[in-house]
């Protein structure tokens, strides 16, 4: 009896289990429907890694200060409206009243250098570490400069001027050019100053300074993606990688192999060994936990009230979720199929225009793009190819050969709008 009672167990754990194979394998989660469940985050640890994420250069003046010389280009010649030019934000929490009140009488210069000097000495630019002194006839003299997270993936809400107000961390910066600024570097030569030229803004190409290669990606937002097992356009990143997690792989990567940051990395995937601490102090490894979670801790933004239209949007995500196909890859809470073990896509799968980076990646695959907030920062895809929603439906149409009809097409669009 008992015998008997056990194997009937069995069996119905078995088919249990079949069918719930068969139904991960055939049937998706509609796209933003489900949830994971995520451990809560260390509110202390968040809060240290804010900070982390903000101001910490891990020592990388090494790279921006004694190799490229970029205290020396600043203090000569960035201006406050050049750095503005450039994409650079100003942190408006960090001006005190008198230089708010300067600013907008105009009787502070934003056309001298020495005001940006006096800005990093308020420790108001988003992403800039500079350590300023005084020289003894009293003008400011910039003696080190380095570089955070917050220059890339921070901005502003523009909310005092256009490039200056409260910092939207997470949000990528798709105005700075970071190419441009590097490529005023004295320590270049005129072949690399053009390479880094020709990046434009919003875009970065943090493989070059290793294979050689010139082929940018746009910056990428640092937010909502907490539950995603793999990190990068590529999924390069997972705790396989780097024990602290996804995100803590990648951020390893960028504070020693692109900011210059005393740590160390290693990859054999992509053959890369580096150690920069000189045999000093790692400044990076005890510093991943904190900015995993603080990053972790950032949602993707909601879409504003009024800036889509609902009853399209409504319609859209029927097509989203059938005759577009999207949830065929944009399945589930994430809107990403990277939750279902990790999947990842060969790399013709893009629509983008390139469909190259991926070959110079670890996995040599794409990630699918997580969707929520999408409306926040264009241009999408990798590489930028589509400069709006309705260019990505477009590219998705001609591709896939949807068959679309142009009514179609709008409210795909709207439900975009609306994550
Ligand atoms: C010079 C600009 C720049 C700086 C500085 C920078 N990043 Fe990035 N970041 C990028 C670019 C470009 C990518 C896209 C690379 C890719 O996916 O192949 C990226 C990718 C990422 C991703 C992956 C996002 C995803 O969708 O999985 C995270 C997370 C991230 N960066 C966090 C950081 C952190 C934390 C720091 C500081 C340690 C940092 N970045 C510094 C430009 C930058
Ligand atoms: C075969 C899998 C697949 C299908 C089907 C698919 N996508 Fe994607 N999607 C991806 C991948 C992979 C990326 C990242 C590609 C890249 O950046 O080159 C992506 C990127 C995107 C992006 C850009 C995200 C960003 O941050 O820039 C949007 C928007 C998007 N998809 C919307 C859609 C819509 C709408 C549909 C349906 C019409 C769709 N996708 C169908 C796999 C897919």
């Amino acid at each position: 009896m008992i015998t008997r009672l056990t194997l009937i167990g069995i069996a119905a754990i078995l088919i249990l289990s079949l069918s719930n194979c068969n139904k991960s394998d055939n049937e998706y989660q509609n796209g933003g429907e489900g949830t994971i469940n995520l451990p809560p985050l260390d509110p202390t640890l968040v809060n240290k890694g804010k900070d982390i994420f903000r101001y910490e250069t891990f020592g990388d003046e090494t790279t921006w200060t004694d190799l490229l010389k970029m205290n020396q280009v600043i203090e000569a010649t960035v201006d406050p409206v050049t750095a503005l030019s450039v994409g650079l934000k100003v942190d408006a929490s960090a001006l005190p009243p008198a230089v708010v009140t300067g600013i907008t009488d105009g009787s502070i210069n934003l056309n001298d250098p020495q005001t940006t000097l006096a800005l990093l000495q308020l420790n108001a630019v988003v992403g800039l570490q500079g350590k300023v002194s005084s020289t003894p006839e009293g003008a400011l003299k910039l003696d080190k400069i380095g570089i955070t997270c917050a220059l890339c993936h921070s901005t502003v809400d523009d909310s005092f001027a256009p490039g200056i107000g409260n910092r939207l961390d997470g949000y990528p910066n798709r105005d700075l050019d970071p190419g441009l600024i590097i490529s005023l570097s004295p320590a270049l030569t005129a072949a690399q100053k053009n390479i880094y030229a020709s990046w434009g803004k919003g875009k970065f190409d943090p493989r070059f300074n290793h294979d050689g290669l010139n082929n940018p990606v746009v910056i990428p937002p640092a937010y909502g993606l907490y539950g995603l097992p793999k990190s990068t356009f590529t999924g390069d990143g997972d705790i396989q990688h780097e024990p602290v997690g996804p995100v803590a792989y990648w951020n390893r990567y960028v504070a020693v192999a692109e900011m210059g940051g005393h740590g160390k990395f290693s990859d054999a995937r992509i053959g890369m060994t580096i150690d920069n601490t000189g045999g000093g102090a790692d400044l990076v490894t005890d510093k991943l936990p904190a900015l995993q979670a603080y990053q972790f801790s950032l949602a993707a933004p909601l879409p504003k009230s009024g800036s889509f239209d609902v009853a399209a949007a409504k319609a859209g995500k029927i097509l989203f979720n059938s005759k577009a196909q999207c949830v065929s890859c944009h399945s589930g809470p994430k809107f990403t199929d990277v939750i279902q073990g990790g999947k990842l896509h060969s790399i013709e799968e893009t629509v983008a225009t390139d469909k190259m980076y991926a070959s110079r990646s670890a996995t040599k695959k794409w990630r699918t793009s997580p969707l929520k907030g999408i409306w926040q920062h264009a241009p999408y895809f990798h590489d930028g190819s589509a400069e709006t929603l309705s260019a990505v439906v477009e590219k998705y149409n001609n591709s896939r050969k949807l068959g679309l009809s142009n009514q179609e097409k709008q409210n795909l669009t709207e439900y975009l709008k609306s994550l």
